[in-house]
């Protein structure tokens, strides 16, 4: 499963870039705003700091507007994905910028039929919000659950793109359910790491070592 940064702060992702276990980039108009940077030389920064995608999205209404943006956004950098709503327009927009060669990812999903539109429009990846769906009482899991099934019986290749990710639960639950990425804010990227055990079985291998008296270098 690769693992992108859902984050617009080019500082943070350099950060967490340097793991080596960075796949690629998602950010929205939400985050881009929450940073105060300006946004193409935002993701101009991340486009160089990450080998993958990065999703930058569109911020119009009508097809003709998205694409026209889409294409501005392109130009910034061979990596960038146009990041386009789950609407008709939307998906006219999807539909022209993949054939007319670039990555394209379908945000704002919600339900199985949707991801399958998306799919149908050529999308590169399909982004299901686990989170929101949680929020409201749903089981966003279970969408993760349902598109793969969809994709799988059609073998359709647009990639599931779990966002809308809120802990690490829901990286492991996304992972068993088959999604090919999750976006994870850098919070919880961090927390994956974490298990006491491990902490205390590596101090208690240093301890036994220090008193060996012996050295390795
Ligand atoms: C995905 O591309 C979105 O940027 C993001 O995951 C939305 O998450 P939120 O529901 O925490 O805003």
């Amino acid at each position: 499963m690769k693992l992108f940064l859902d984050s617009a702060d080019p500082k943070e992702i350099e950060a967490l870039v340097a793991t080596g276990l960075i796949d690629g980039v998602t950010t929205n108009p939400t985050l881009a705003a929450k940073t105060g940077l300006s946004f193409f030389d935002s993701l101009a920064a991340i486009c160089k700091m990450v080998p993958g995608s990065v999703s930058a999205e569109v911020t119009a209404i009508t097809a003709n507007e998205m694409i026209a943006e889409g294409k501005k956004l392109t130009a910034i950098a061979p990596n960038i994905t146009v990041k386009v709503p789950l609407t008709w327009d939307g998906l006219r927009a999807c539909k022209t910028l993949s054939d007319a060669g670039h990555t394209v990812n379908v945000t704002l999903c919600f339900s199985p039929n949707q991801a399958l539109l998306a799919a149908k429009a050529g999308a590169t990846y399909i982004s299901p919000f686990v989170g929101r769906l949680d929020d409201g009482g749903h089981d966003g899991m279970e969408l993760i659950r349902e598109i793969r099934e969809i994709y799988d019986n059609y073998d359709f290749r647009t990639e599931i793109l779990a966002a809308s990710i809120r802990h690490a639960t829901h990286v492991r639950e996304a992972a068993l359910a088959g999604a090919d990425v999750a976006t994870l804010p850098p919070s919880v990227f961090k927390a994956l790491i974490h298990h006491p055990l491990t902490d205390k079985g590596l101090a208690a291998f240093l301890e036994d070592w220090k008193r060996g008296g012996q050295s390795i270098l």
